[in-house]
């Protein structure tokens, strides 16, 4: 049986990029994987690298964790566990930390970019943060990572310390394979399409929450920026706006670039983006419903407390092993 592994930050509100990215390959994923158990989890600990409220922390833990419901996951074949529960992530990530260098955390853009703007607010652990990252990996000894394009440097890290640590130690890791979608692991900003949607972003009007009402997602989806060219078309380097446009589009209805631009050919940006608008909409709207329905009992507490229960057994047998590997402790 195979292993998927996925995990997403409760920081800020979860954006249409989050879902196109990772969560709906989530559900697609295991909907053609039939017999994979998939390891999902909140990672609260990989939000605390920036500073959050106590409050908003703790409500978007929560939200992580109905999202990945409400959009389909099966708790049947799924565990759905909350990362700081399972204190073996972080004993791990030390542990891998002592196996990564500088120069390889130093190269990671995600890093250089927040580094190159000079903020002082920079911890430690948000440089450290691809370690724990691989530890959260390959303390289940995940086949397949699904994630958006922005993780693909950090999995390879992750496979870089596997290799490492079993070259050193003897057999320790299983080598997890990254899966990146072919359209739409790169949902843009709305207003800035040169960057990637983020729900840490400063103004909001660049990405749709999944928590947005309708009227408000209609908004956003026909003020995004396109262009002057006028001809609804994919070209990324001169029309980066309407491509991203196309790319929500492709991935929210299942239809090709190439049949939404043959459908819009004569017709301007407004209708594109009208339809485009609706689409959206529609898509999130039975989303927050099942959102609403499961996080207002208590199933979600519960699938919450037997995919501790999993996860943690799970953990603590691999950690002891990995300990020993490497000689710490008394026990050969
Ligand atoms: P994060 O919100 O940073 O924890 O990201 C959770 C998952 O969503 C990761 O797999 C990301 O790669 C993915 N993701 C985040 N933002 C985007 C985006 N704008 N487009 C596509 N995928 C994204
Ligand atoms: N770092 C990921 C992000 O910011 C979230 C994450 C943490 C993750 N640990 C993971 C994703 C393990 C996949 C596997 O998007």
């Amino acid at each position: 049986m195979k292993t998927i592994l996925s995990g997403i930050k409760p920081s800020g509100s979860l954006t249409l990029g989050n879902y196109i990215g990772a969560i709906k390959q989530f559900v697609q994923l295991q909907q053609h994987m039939d017999d994979a158990i998939f390891y999902l989890f909140v990672a609260d600990l990989h939000a605390i690298t920036v500073e959050q409220k106590k409050s908003d922390l703790l409500t978007a833990i929560r939200q992580v964790a109905g999202m990945y419901l409400a959009a389909g996951l099966d708790p049947a074949k799924t565990v759905l566990f909350i990362q700081s529960e399972i204190p073996q992530h972080a004993e791990l990530g030390y542990l891998l930390q002592c196996n990564t260098y500088m120069g390889e955390l130093e190269r990671m853009t995600q890093y250089k970019d927040k580094n190159r703007k000079q903020d002082t607010s920079l911890t430690s652990a948000l440089f450290t943060y691809p370690a724990l990252m691989a530890a959260d990996i390959l303390l289940y000894d995940a086949d397949y990572v699904p994630v958006g394009d922005d993780q693909k440097q950090h999995l390879e890290l992750a496979r870089d310390i596997a290799i490492r640590m079993n070259h050193r130690y003897g057999d320790c890791f299983k080598v997890p394979e990254p899966i990146i979608p072919e359209v739409g692991a790169r949902i843009m900003d709305l207003q800035n399409p040169g960057k990637k949607m983020s729900k840490s972003d400063e103004s909001d009007k660049g990405y749709v929450s999944l928590f947005d009402d309708e009227a408000t997602i209609i908004k956003k989806i026909k003020s995004a920026v396109t262009d002057s060219i006028g001809i609804v078309q994919f070209d990324p380097v001169h029309q980066p706006g309407v491509s991203n446009l196309l790319t929500i589009y492709a991935t929210l209805t299942e239809l090709s670039i190439q049949d939404i631009c043959a459908k819009y050919e004569s017709k301007g940006y407004k209708e594109f983006k009208e339809d485009l608008a609706h689409i959206v909409a529609s898509t999130l709207k039975p989303l927050k419903a099942r959102y609403d329905a499961i996080t207002s009992s208590s199933e979600l507490d519960r699938i919450l407390d037997e995919g501790r229960e999993i996860a943690s057994a799970y953990a603590q047998k691999k950690l002891r092993k990995i300990k020993q590997k490497i000689g710490l402790g008394r026990k050969k």
